[in-house]
């Protein structure tokens, strides 16, 4: 560095020493820039180059906290990235700030089977947790459509939901302890491995979910369930939303506890993932034109014994009338397949200008919930495609808001129309006591509309937090809160 301790970073030659110095710590090839750095896309949805000063990869929670202790001298941005797959731009930087990718930092270590438990590094891919764990002959609580490139770290710095939040709740839930760089370089260890806890603050809630804002995850213990081997899943079809809550209700009471999943898809998302002429789309395994469609999956621990529940509860939802149409799947091809139909949002966002909203609000309220913003859409962009799905059990839905345009819009425009369209989603939510975020944050996209769902108390806290724990303002700074 050229300048004293205290001088903010900004001249080329003082990036220029602090890159040098960056390479002292983590190593030549694990500082990239140039070509390196920009043969990496910027997220799985924005293939261009990422541009950043630097992008550093620790090895291990040491050199995280040496990385830290410069940057936050500098007064140096980071911005911490795991897999890059969320949805709320919590992961976008700049050109000026520098990258730390925790892919390094991926070890599983051995299961702890009699006390359930396993540590893993931030950067450990959860779908290879979930099958080390399973190797174990367990299985974690936390499962989601971006499995095969999210990260721990990046599932605990978002609390992520996912499809089984309904049983085993959201990612908090799976936590027990954590290991975490704060934004000077102090090292917080807490792994944790203990059910219970009340040693003083559980200071280790205030990182989860604070989307790398408060200080950098490196190491975590999970809690772990029993393997669940037993999976009924079936695809339903209904013809009033009063039927989907009815059955949703029916199955909650006679599955002796092993309702996993109930994932609701109005019709429009339905026939879109369903339609024949897209490529890469499902096979409908019932008819195109109901209303509303539900997967149900129920997982039990024994094949014997609660196997077959699902299929007994559904027969009685039928024969009441609840459910219209119903089929299960018979093999795990059949499985994949109705799963296929909910997961693959990438079809939907093939649209362009597609605007995506994940938000919660109490159940019995969805219908005319998605009737009312579904006029004012129509009536705002004729023709407007409204697709609207989600973790129903959890009051939990997204919306995707895909007006038709002839022409590829001017970035004044795309602005225009996100805008008229988060005031037309968000419009009715704080009357009906929901959220504008149910599982996926607030980043940097919907940072202007955090008072819907927070009081102005609430705000100020989290400013407080934010210059306590970051008094210099390194971490991800912007995001959540200004
Ligand atoms: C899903 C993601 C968008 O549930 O949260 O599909
Ligand atoms: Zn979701």
């Amino acid at each position: 560095m050229t300048g004293s301790s205290d001088t903010p970073v900004g001249s080329a030659s003082e990036i220029h020493t602090l890159i040098s110095r960056l390479r002292e710590i983590v190593g030549e090839d694990n500082v990239l820039t140039g070509a390196n750095l920009s043969a990496r896309a910027s997220h799985f949805r924005d293939a261009s180059p990422l541009h950043a000063a630097a992008l550093v990869r620790p090895a291990d929670t040491q050199e995280t906290s040496q990385v830290l202790s410069l940057c936050n001298t500098a007064s140096q941005v980071v911005v911490t990235h795991g897999g890059v797959t969320g949805l709320v731009d919590g992961d976008c930087c700049t050109p000026d700030d520098i990258v730390l990718s925790t892919e390094r930092m991926n070890t599983i270590e051995p299961v702890d089977v009699a006390g359930r438990t396993v540590s893993t590094g931030a950067g450990a891919i959860l779908q290879n947790v979930q099958q080390a764990v399973h190797d174990a002959g367990l299985q974690l609580g936390l499962d989601l459509g971006s499995r095969g490139s999210c990260t721990i770290g990046g599932n605990i710095s978002t609390n992520a939901g996912g499809l089984s939040v309904l049983r085993y709740g959201m990612m908090r839930e799976q936590v027990l302890g954590l290991e975490v760089v704060m934004a000077d370089g102090t090292i917080l260890s807490t792994m944790n491995r203990m059910m219970k806890n009340n040693a003083g603050y559980d200071l280790k809630q205030l990182f989860i979910g604070s989307e790398g804002t408060l200080g950098v995850i490196t190491r975590a213990v999970l809690r772990l369930r029993a393997a669940t081997p037993a999976v009924d899943t079936a695809l339903l079809a209904f013809d009033s939303f009063e039927h989907v809550t009815d059955t949703l209700h029916h199955l909650g009471q006679h599955l002796n506890g092993t309702l996993d999943s109930f994932e609701v898809i109005w019709q429009p998302f339905f026939r879109l993932n369903t339609d024949p002429g897209i490529e890469g789309t499902s096979q409908a395994p019932l008819a195109r034109d109901h209303p509303i469609y539900a997967i149900a999956e129920s997982r039990a621990t024994r094949t014997a014994t609660d196997s077959g529940v699902l299929p007994t509860a559904l027969e009685e939802a039928l024969e009441k009338g609840w459910v219209s149409d119903a089929v299960i799947a018979q093999s795990e091809r059949e499985r994949r397949n109705i799963w296929h139909i909910r997961e693959h949002i990438d079809i939907a966002l093939r649209h362009d200008p597609v605007f995506v909203y994940d938000i919660s609000l109490p159940i019995a309220d969805m219908q005319a919930y998605v009737s009312d913003i579904d006029t004012q859409l129509q009536t705002r962009w004729p023709g407007c495609n409204l697709y609207v799905y989600g973790h129903l059990a959890d009051g939990n839905l997204h919306v995707l808001v895909a007006p038709a345009a002839d022409e590829s819009l001017d970035e004044a425009t795309r602005l225009d129309w996100h805008r008229h369209s988060n005031t037309i989603v968000y419009g009715p939510l704080q009357g009906l006591g929901g959220s504008i975020s149910a599982e996926h944050g607030i980043g940097l996209s919907k940072k202007s509309y955090l008072s819907l769902s927070r009081t102005q108390a609430e705000i100020s806290l989290m400013r407080t937090l934010k210059k306590t724990l970051d008094p210099a303002g390194i971490l991800n700074p912007g995001k959540i809160i200004d």
